[in-house]
């Protein structure tokens, strides 16, 4: 795009990656009306339910406006761009696409540095890996030196949600929170409650985890884009009596996410029927503390049964799919068919550490491979819906983020369909867009993601020469 209005352009900034045009010769005001050009991609709908053509819009030369940080408007650019006055400045992103920001439905940063540990399945990993790094996090410095790197990381990969767990330590939840705050990001976090079953020295009680949560509550839920999770780690590191506190929790302050770990492991799920011989089911386990409802996402959920997948839809809760971790601890194969089935809602999760990526293109490239082995196909369309409304819908967030109907909040992420030379030569054979975007999805990971941006602005870009 050279000209939009007849006249030349006064300013302007070009790289391979981007190009600005400002029309006026006055300064780009960051909270009036911005576009974005390029191909753009979103969905109104989940493409299993409504099938593949209502699920979603795509323009293949797209303008998408932002003013104040929100979505006003998203269509051709052929349409939209006569209707921008001189002053609003146009930045077109070559050979790209712009999707919904990717939405991350589980993740623990704190484990961010011991990723790739190599080793047993999840409770012997636990033991090895996982608890030592996290009791590093009563330390705040460390806590918010890692939670800045955990958010430079994410917003790098292209995705600007997660539903994340910090550490057993209140300082690790404020660290977290007070980067996200100050880089106007939606995140939701939370305290872990573990009461037994960890090292003795990473261990709360009922009643101290309750105080501790509830202070954060007070503190961080609700406050900008901020959201809390109470966040009991497993059925087996929490005794009835600290999991009857967490429902206590949800019940007092209507609107709190609950995040927790379910039937991911088979040694964990024979555990679990051990230590509440009473419960029938390990979902049952978190049933009875009424832990269950539309805010409440469960990572992994692997060895369930229909009834279970029914009990989640009556509840309304929804499964966070991990499969780079799920394959990696040799955890076992989640069964989406029988969730598409059942409508439980399913977003996807890295489950950093046990993840070894941050990327949800990645993830996608893990997930398509473990149906495959299920004898389930995912559509290229599902897979870019999974990552970006999906997630939202399992977040509960639908209302604010996860596509780009007019007034939601304008988190995008602008994905380099010639990211590599592979990809460039690869999509250059590509004869329909869902091969299109399956390649993308397939082969893309964070080289592809040229920027990312939140609430209308820039958090990283790839070619840093670039300024917008
Ligand atoms: N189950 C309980 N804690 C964890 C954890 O930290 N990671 C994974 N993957 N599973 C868990
Ligand atoms: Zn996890």
């Amino acid at each position: 795009m050279e000209r939009v209005d007849g006249k030349c352009p006064q300013r302007r900034s070009k790289t391979k990656n981007c190009t600005v045009i400002f029309h006026g010769d006055q300064p780009m005001k960051l909270d009036g009306l911005s576009a974005f050009r390029t191909a753009i991609l979103h969905f109104s709908d989940d493409p299993t339910k409504v099938g593949e053509k209502e699920s979603y819009t795509y323009f293949p030369d797209g303008l998408l406006l932002v003013r104040s940080g929100m979505v006003e408007k998203v269509g051709p650019a052929e349409k939209l761009l006569p209707q921008l006055s001189a002053q609003t400045p146009v930045t077109t992103f070559p050979h790209s696409l712009i999707v919904p920001g990717f939405v991350d439905c589980h993740v623990h940063y704190p484990q961010i540095e011991m990723m790739a540990a190599p080793g047993g399945q999840l409770l012997e990993w636990l033991d090895q890996y996982v608890y030592p790094v996290e009791r590093q996090f009563a330390d705040p410095h460390k806590a918010a030196q890692r939670a800045e790197f955990f958010l430079d990381e994410l917003l790098r990969n292209g995705t600007t949600t997660a539903l994340v767990f910090a550490t057993v330590h209140p300082a690790s939840v404020d660290a977290f929170f007070t980067v996200a705050q100050n880089r106007r990001l939606r995140m939701i976090c939370g305290k872990v409650m573990m009461d037994r079953n960890v090292p003795a020295d990473l261990t709360d009680t009922p009643e101290s985890g309750y105080q501790e949560s509830k202070t954060l509550i007070a503190r961080w839920h609700g406050k900008d884009r901020l959201r809390y999770a109470v966040t009991p780690r497993f059925a087996p590191t929490s005794s009835d009596a600290q999991l009857a506190r967490a429902g206590q929790l949800l019940h007092e302050h209507p609107g709190l996410y609950l995040h927790t770990h379910l039937a991911e492991n088979r040694d964990e799920v024979d555990w679990v029927g051990k230590l509440f011989p009473d419960r029938s089911s390990y979902l049952d386990v978190y049933a009875h503390h009424g832990l269950l409802s539309r805010r409440t996402v469960l990572a992994h959920s692997i060895h369930l049964n229909t009834r279970d997948f029914q009990l989640l839809h009556q509840k309304e809760a929804g499964i966070a799919f991990c499969p780079s971790s799920n394959l990696f601890l040799g955890s076992g194969l989640f069964d989406l068919k029988t969730a598409e089935a059942e409508k439980v809602r399913v977003g996807l999760g890295t489950d950093i550490g046990a993840g070894t990526s941050l990327s949800l293109l990645r993830a996608l490239n893990e997930a398509y491979k473990i149906q495959k082995l299920r004898d389930h196909v995912i559509s290229p369309f599902k897979m870019l819906y999974l990552a970006t409304l999906g997630g939202a819908k399992t977040l509960d967030m639908d209302d604010k983020i996860g596509n780009f109907e007019p007034g939601k909040e304008a988190d995008f992420t602008v994905l380099d369909c010639d990211a590599t030379p592979l990809l460039a030569m690869r999509m250059a054979a590509c004869r329909t867009l869902a091969e299109k975007f399956f390649v993308l999805a397939m082969l893309g990971d964070d080289r592809a993601v040229a920027a990312t941006y939140v609430m209308g602005r820039p958090a990283h870009l790839r070619d840093r020469s670039v300024s917008v």
